[in-house]
């Protein structure tokens, strides 16, 4: 495995196990809720009903939106490369009896560890920016998309990603990543992790890369499915310095902000049948 992604594997190992324990994830309500999930309302109804579908989680960290989409009827598939998240998932998965099932396996290696086609492939908040080749992984999404199916992803908005994120005050946007893919990732050491940023994690790093929209969509595009719709949101969902929290819990620009941003979208595609 490239260097790069073995040093993600290593983090996302770590970062499990804070993770699982954090109040971010809140696994305590997922575990004593039967009918706890942990998906937004905008992405049960853009997604639709799943029941006795067969849906397939990319990049999908300890699991908690895979058995989500598990308690709403959906036949479930886990895929991650961190062997710490799996075994969690699939511990969490026995443990409160929802069938699922998880693979570990590099995003870019999957076709040659899972055999079958899904009637929704399906990834979310957080998965792009850890993947060096979006061609790569949109041939890999469409993959596994059964004709007739579909692909879905929510996810931060690329333009979101070109300001610098932390030290900054509220409002204060200046411009600092790239916005177009790169070859070299852009690396940072790790301080404790997103879901709990006082855990210790000394000597990880993590290494990412950008995306441009135009990129992801064109990617898709160019491994055969077919754009259904592509909505750009006002709101992310998880904190960044110069955004502020709302009534309704999701980060926006605070108000009075002049002008407009888009900070997440939403994409389905579809792979018509042949
Ligand atoms: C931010 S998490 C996804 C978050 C998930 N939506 C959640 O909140 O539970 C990103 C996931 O991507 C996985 N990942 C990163 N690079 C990967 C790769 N090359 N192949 C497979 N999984 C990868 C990590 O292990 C991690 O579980």
């Amino acid at each position: 495995m490239d260097p790069a992604l073995r040093a993600n594997r290593d983090l996302w190992d770590a970062w499990t196990k804070i993770n699982f324990g954090s109040a971010f994830y809140d696994v305590a309500s997922f575990r004593n809720g039967e009918r706890s999930i942990r998906l937004a309302d905008y992405e049960l109804a853009e997604v639709g009903p799943v029941e006795g579908k067969t849906l397939l989680h990319l990049q999908c960290h300890f699991g908690l939106d895979s058995l989500s989409w598990a308690r709403v009827g959906a036949i479930v598939t886990g895929a991650d490369f961190s062997p710490e998240g799996v075994a969690t998932a699939r511990a969490l998965a026995a443990e409160l009896g929802i069938p699922a099932t998880f693979v570990i396996a590099n995003l870019y290696d999957l076709p040659a560890e899972l055999d079958g086609q899904f009637d929704v492939v399906y990834t979310s908040n957080g998965v792009l920016g850890w993947l060096p080749d979006i061609a790569g992984w949109a041939r890999v999404v469409a993959h596994f998309v059964k004709p007739g199916g579909f692909f879905y992803v929510t996810e931060i908005h690329p333009v979101a990603q070109v300001f610098e994120n932390e030290d900054v005050q509220p409002g204060e946007l200046r411009l600092t990543y790239p916005y177009w893919s790169h070859r070299e990732p852009l690396t940072f050491e790790v301080h404790g992790s997103y879901a709990d940023p006082s855990a210790p994690t000394d000597g990880l790093v993590e290494h990412g890369w950008d995306h441009s929209l135009g990129e992801i969509v064109s990617a898709l595009i160019l491994a055969g499915l077919r754009i259904e719709f592509l909505h750009e949101f006002d709101f992310a969902n998880w904190p960044i310095d110069f955004l502020v929290q709302g009534a309704d819990g999701r980060w926006r620009l605070p108000p009075g902000t002049a002008g407009q941003l888009p900070l997440f979208f939403s994409l389905k595609a579809s792979k018509p049948v042949a």
